[in-house]
């Protein structure tokens, strides 16, 4: 009984076996002649079946790289070191390595901080200060923290990566910029500083022919948590190119908030349709000044000196007080949702060339206490940020830092709405990974984390705090293998004549 019992099972489990691999090998057979039929892609029809495992190990590449065969200081745009960092500041984790540094210091440009002889003992060294931006503003605002959020829409990052960003940004006493997508009652949650951003299509405070709403910027202006707006001429990764808001992630709140249709393409002009020149650029500041009393800056890409130079030269003319209280400067290497590539790659100029350049125009002109300089451009580790402080910075902002210590793992998929950690996406499925009480600490941790090491960078520099470095403070490598410091390579600079161009 139990002997012809196992002869069944047997002979079963052949039978299952035997169709199984005839069904596989038809299976190929059909793909073999599906594959050599078809048209289109050359490498299947000259090698038919095998050719498909090329696409599926690219794929999986993807995923697989970071973890088994990148080495830390190897990926792009942020290799593992980088991102560690933050994880590590945003866990509250000790932020101390062992043994020694993996970065290799020899890069051109590489900053090295040049330590002093005798820094000051740690009971004499401070804490960076409050900076007042626009003294002359009915509402000037005195931003507490040297380190705050970039612009990151309500749109491009999903409703709880707002939420714990602001609450974040409130525990640690830094600003949220809104990005160009419009303020959300998802900003206002936590209760932090905000800097409303008027991007090219004027999101959140346009009528309905799309231009700027003086009804609308004053209920903007009108919440108190509202302390700066911030006119967007480009970002560093699409200079040149307006937003760019897949149709997937227009979810009907969003086109509510922006005032355009649900599910559609949510694309912002390339420029402010109304301003054409910096004299158009100057009115606009006054005009947005005057209606809201909060102080007005720019947000800029940097593509030559001359343009800036002029910009300078302009607001001599018009006078200090037609200056805007803030100028944002982004770098190429900044990042977005979505852009082309060859913006995103190759247009504007770097955050490391483009800072040293405009505080120099600026303080040639004149206008070093007048306006306020924030630089942003993958500043996401401390030795970036005190880095920008001494080119010239008065401020540091960072977009993808922040997404980094809301769990972001680098995924390249914030055009898609299909983020695996919930912060580029409306898909709830993935939302639910990200638990906004817990990333409310981490945002905290990580600005905190930031603004401790800085002020560690620039106490062994022989600074008291992080705006009392300076160039001198700085060497960058050359390729000669040595280094020279940064105030004998960006020496300031005298103004430029536009005529002598
Ligand atoms: C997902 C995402 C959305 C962004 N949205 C905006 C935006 O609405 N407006 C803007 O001026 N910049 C936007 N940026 C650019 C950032 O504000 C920032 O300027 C740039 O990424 C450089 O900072 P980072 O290198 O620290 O990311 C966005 C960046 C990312 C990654």
């Amino acid at each position: 009984m139990s002997m012809s019992f196992a002869m069944n099972v047997l002979e079963t489990l052949a039978l299952l076996f035997a169709f199984s691999v005839g069904t596989v090998v038809l299976i190929a057979l059909i793909l073999f002649v599906l594959d050599r039929r078809q048209t289109e892609d050359a490498i299947r029809r000259n090698y038919p079946v095998i050719g498909r495992f090329r696409h599926l190990f690219s794929t999986l590449g993807e995923f697989f790289r970071q973890y088994f065969f990148a080495m830390d200081r190897e990926e792009m745009p942020f290799n593992r070191a980088q991102r560690e960092w933050v994880k590590r500041a945003g866990e509250g984790q000790g932020n101390t390595v062992a043994f020694g540094s993996t970065r290799n210091l020899n890069v051109v440009g590489t900053p090295i901080f040049a330590n002093a002889a005798f820094p000051p003992l740690d009971d004499h060294a401070t804490h960076a200060k409050p900076l007042v931006i626009g003294p002359d503003c009915a509402h000037p605002f005195e931003a507490p923290s040297f380190f705050n959020i970039s612009g990151m829409s309500y749109g491009a990052i999903s409703k709880p990566a707002v939420t714990a960003l602001s609450g974040g940004a409130a525990k640690a006493g830094i600003w949220l910029n809104t990005g160009e997508g419009g303020l959300s009652e998802f900003h206002l949650k936590g209760g932090c500083d905000i800097v409303f951003q008027i991007g090219t299509a004027k999101y959140g405070v346009r009528d309905e022919h799309g231009t700027l709403s003086p009804e609308k910027l004053r209920a903007v202006a009108s919440h108190d948590a509202v302390r700066m707006f911030e006119i967007k001429l480009a970002q560093g990764a699409k200079p040149g190119k307006g937003g760019i808001l897949p149709g997937a992630k227009v979810t009907p709140e969003i086109a509510k908030i922006r005032g355009i249709a649900e599910g559609a393409d949510s694309l912002s002009p390339n420029r402010h349709p109304d301003v054409a020149n910096w004299e158009d650029l100057i009115q606009m500041i006054q005009t947005i000044r005057d209606i809201t009393g909060k102080p007005v800056g720019i947000k800029t890409v940097i593509g030559a000196e001359l343009a800036m130079q002029e910009f300078f030269d302009c607001i001599s003319r018009h006078g200090p007080q037609s200056a805007p209280d803030f100028i944002t400067i982004d770098g190429g290497e900044g990042g977005t949702g979505a852009a082309p590539m060859p913006l995103i790659d190759l247009v504007g100029m770097s955050i490391r060339e483009a800072l040293p350049l405009v505080a120099d125009l600026r303080d040639a002109a004149g206008l070093k206490d007048r306006i306020r300089l924030v630089a942003s451009g993958k500043l996401v580790n401390p030795g970036d940020v005190a880095w920008a402080l001494a080119a010239g910075a008065d401020f540091v902002t960072s977009a993808r830092g922040f997404m980094f210590s809301l769990g972001c793992i680098q995924a390249l998929k914030c055009n898609k709405n299909t983020c695996p950690t919930g912060i580029t996406t409306h898909d709830r499925r993935f939302q639910q990974g990200l638990v906004v009480e817990d990333k409310v600490e981490r945002v905290a941790a990580y600005a905190k984390g930031i603004v401790k090491e800085v002020e560690v960078i620039a106490h062994s520099v022989g600074a008291a705090e992080p705006r009392g470095l300076t160039r001198t403070h700085v060497r960058l490598m050359t390729d000669s293998g040595r280094s020279i410091v940064m105030s004998e390579l960006y020496p300031p600079t005298a103004p430029l004549s536009v005529a002598a161009q």
